[in-house]
């Protein structure tokens, strides 16, 4: 049996369609129980009606994130859902939540983590000056963008770089980083449950 995974996205998802793009192919061994969005008009939504994926767009009040994730982690328990992908879900997670899905959820951040955490990391990086960035894919713990780190991809950042370039360059191995790491823990887990 392949890996079950949700995911959690609030924008355009093409960390999601990726990701997707990869099962379909047959390249990644794993399956999509369910996409939960906290903005009812984001594109990840639309992506996953195309491919068939069970979606849930949950409204998300800031004064009781607890609703929205208590509706959202009981979906992801009745999916069979093993693993939690977020994918440029910008909303911070309550330590409950992280809690009831310890060492399940995953993360992807646009930086060489443990450098530049939190937002606009691409620009903290143009910023800094750093010649190499890159993206992160890490295990979610109580503390933002620290957990354990799966996996990782370097770019080159160059002198004319904006956020925008910047951005996309990273943006290509977020998608092929994200794939290969929960690749990794489909054979990691199938190997477990022989
Ligand atoms: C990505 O850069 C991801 O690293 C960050 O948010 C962005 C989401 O992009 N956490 P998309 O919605 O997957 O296109």
């Amino acid at each position: 049996m392949s890996l079950k995974v949700g995911v959690m996205a609030s924008g355009r998802g093409s960390n999601f369609q990726a990701i997707l793009t990869e099962i379909e192919s047959g390249s990644l061994d794993a399956q999509i129980g369910l996409l939960v969005s906290d903005r009812s008009e984001a594109p990840a939504l639309r992506i996953a009606e195309e491919h068939g994926i069970e979606a849930l767009s949950l409204p998300y009040d800031k004064q009781d994130r607890g609703a929205f994730e208590s509706l959202a982690g009981d979906a992801f328990e009745a999916a069979g859902c093993d693993y939690i992908l977020l994918a440029g879900f910008m909303r911070i997670l309550t330590p409950a939540f992280i809690d009831r899905f310890e060492n399940r959820i995953l993360n992807i951040h646009p930086s060489l983590l443990p450098s530049f955490k939190g937002l606009h990391p691409q620009r903290q990086a143009i910023d800094a000056g750093v010649k190499f960035s890159g993206c992160t894919v890490h295990l979610v713990t109580q503390e933002l963008d620290s957990g354990p780190i799966l996996s990782q991809a370097v770019v080159p950042v160059f002198e004319r770089d904006t956020e925008e370039t910047l951005s996309q360059r990273i943006l290509e191995q977020e998608h092929r980083v994200y794939a290969e790491a929960i690749q990794v823990l489909s054979q990691k887990t199938s190997a477990c449950k022989i």
